[in-house]
Parts: structure tokens; sequence; C-alpha cells
């Protein structure tokens, strides 16, 4: 749709961009800390702040720490968290069995935060990486990442986490059928308002790199995910996947990474109208803190011009490591 205007100089378009005033009343799009999920990296012990070399400024915390800054969080307007276990590296199996376990770290960190902050969104990863001894999101047999067995023990993590009172689960593993097992598993468990944000469109990327040092499983991986993530060069399969999910019973789709594929954010939000987010992920994270580091940009207004393209894009919300800076930012 053209808006109709009359020719120079009547219509002049600088108009309306003379001061904060104009400006702020046209405005066309709002970021506030509601958009915002905060992913936070849990490891075991107590009192620990333990920095992520290759992400300036993200801590692995231990669970007393967690809910410190998730009470921040809170505060700051926040609704969301979501969590990932740098998993002990004993207990990382070919048979992933502690992605199941019920006392596991992810889970006793559901448990805490539902128990201390109970307003407080809780979000889970549902993926076999931080426990698989090869990094994978799926079993590994004879050299092949298999879907079918995969999606069963995905079932049992997911129902896992949903006992221990997590609000909304990201299954990320990107195999196919685990939307529709997973939501057929937590009706048959009277978990019926759990809710499923599906890892829809989830790209092969290099910009995933220090989320798996935060994780651990950088070392660990062997070969690449593209047998189960997107090829970078598709579009049309990312509308193919979000429609495959939300009709299995995702409630909210996602699109990872987040500032390469603003198109697909945008392709997907006209396509279906259902719930969008996007992942801005750890890369994306690295290469603005980085540049800002070295005084090469503003670290601060790159961040807010970044996140708020996700919201000109078509995004409700923003799976962000700077939601709480982002969240100060905007309260200041
Ligand atoms: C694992 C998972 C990954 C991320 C979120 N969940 C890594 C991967 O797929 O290898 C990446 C997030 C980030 O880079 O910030 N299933």
């Amino acid at each position: 749709m053209q808006p109709i205007h009359a020719p120079f100089p009547a219509t002049r378009l600088r108009r309306l961009r003379k001061s904060p005033a104009l400006r702020a009343l046209t405005q066309e799009n709002l970021l506030s800390a509601g958009n915002l999920i905060w992913p936070v990296f849990i490891r075991e012990g107590e009192g620990i702040e333990e920095p992520v070399a290759s992400l300036p400024g993200v801590n692995r915390l231990s669970l007393d720490r967690l809910l410190g800054r998730a009470e921040e969080a809170l505060a700051l307007g926040i609704p969301a968290i979501c969590l990932f276990p740098y998993t002990d590296q004993s207990l990382r199996t070919e048979g992933c069995e502690e992605a199941w376990s019920p006392d596991n770290l992810t889970n006793r960190a559901i448990r805490a935060l539902k128990r201390e902050l109970p307003e407080l969104a809780v979000m889970t990863d549902i993926a076999l990486d931080p426990y698989n001894a090869n990094g994978h999101d799926g079993f590994v047999r004879e050299g092949v990442i298999v879907n079918d067995e995969t999606v069963a023990a995905l079932v049992k993590m997911a129902l896992a986490q949903a006992e221990a009172g997590a609000d909304i689960l990201g299954p990320s593993d990107m195999m196919d059928g685990r939307i529709g097992a997973i939501r057929q598993a937590l009706e048959a468990a009277g978990h019926k308002d759990v809710a499923i944000m599906s890892y829809a469109a989830k790209y092969a990327s290099a910009f995933y790199g220090p989320f798996r040092d935060a994780v651990g499983a950088s070392a660990r991986l062997t070969g690449d995910k593209k047998t189960y993530q997107m090829n970078p060069a598709n579009s049309d399969e990312a509308l193919r996947l979000v429609a495959r999910d939300l009709s299995e019973g995702a409630d909210m789709v996602m699109v990872k990474p987040g500032m390469p594929y603003l198109d697909i954010c945008r392709r997907v939000k006209d396509a279906f109208g259902a719930p969008t987010f996007a992942y801005q992920v750890s890369g994306e994270y690295a290469m603005i803190r980085a540049a800002a580091l070295n005084g090469w940009i503003d670290g601060e207004k790159a961040m807010a011009e970044s996140l708020m393209a996700f919201r000109r894009a078509g995004c409700d919300g923003i799976l962000t490591y700077f939601a709480p800076e982002m969240a100060r930012l905007l309260r200041a």
C-alpha cells in the first residue's frame, strides 16, 4: 500500500522528523521490556558467576545467583527467562539420560524459580546437546542423527520440565514430528496449559559459536548440524516448517538466528499472524559487544537499534542476552 501524497514541495517528509515530539508522534514501532526474553546459562555450585570468554558480560550462574539475577530482571519488567544448562562433563553420555532426570540442573532451576518468583515465566530448551557425549541435538547412530528415537527422548525431557513447572517449552532440536509428539504427551499427562515455542525456522549457523562455548559443547561437537538445521539459503522452507509446527500444536514460533534472518521474521509474521519470536543469538551479541569494547561502535545505541529492528520486522518478542541491559536503558 503506497500512501498518496502531493509532489514536492507540498510533501516534505522531513517535516515529521524535525523535532523529538514529531518523531515520537510518528514512530511506527515500540520496544518495551515486555518484549524481551532473557536467555541464561546455569551451572552447579554456589555463589558463582563465571564469565564466558566469548560472550563478554554474560556469566554462567549457580542457582543461588540465578534467583537474584532473575528477581532483578523481573523488577525491570522482563516477563520471561530461558534456561540453558552447562552440564558437568561427567554427565554427558551417548544415551543422554541426564536430559530427562527429574533432578537435573535445569529442572532444579525451574522449581527454584517458580517457588521464589512465580510471576516470572520460565522457558526451557529441548534438545539433547547439553547432555550428549558428541554435542549433537539428537542421538547419533553410526554417524547419523536419528530422528524418531530422538523424538521419544525429547518427549521424556519435555515431560520432566513440565512436571518441574516450566511455563514455555522450547524444542530447539529440529527433529521432524517433535512438536506433535510433545503436545500429545503434555495433554495426556494433564499439562494442558504448558505453552510450546517451537524453534521452527532454525538455521545451521556460524553465529552459535559462543553459545556452544557457554554450554561446554564446542569441543565435543563432531561434524556440523546441517542434516537437521536449515540451509541459510532457504526461505520458503521456513514457511513450511512454521505451518507444520503450528499444525502440530506450537503456540508460538521462533526464527533463529535473528539479525541475518529478518526477512524470514517478516514472511512468517505476514503469512501466519502467529506469535513470532526471534533469537538474537550468541554470535550476534558477541559481534556488537566486541565492536563496542573496541570503541568502534556505540554499544548501547547498536543494541537498541538491533532490537527495534526485530519489532519492525514483525516480531512480538526477542530472546536476547542484552535483555537486562536493554530493559535498564528503557527505564532510564
Ligand atoms: C541447542 C541450541 C543452540 C542454541 C540454542 N539452543 C545451539 C545449536 O543449535 O548448536 C544457540 C543459541 C545461541 O547461539 O545463542 N539446541
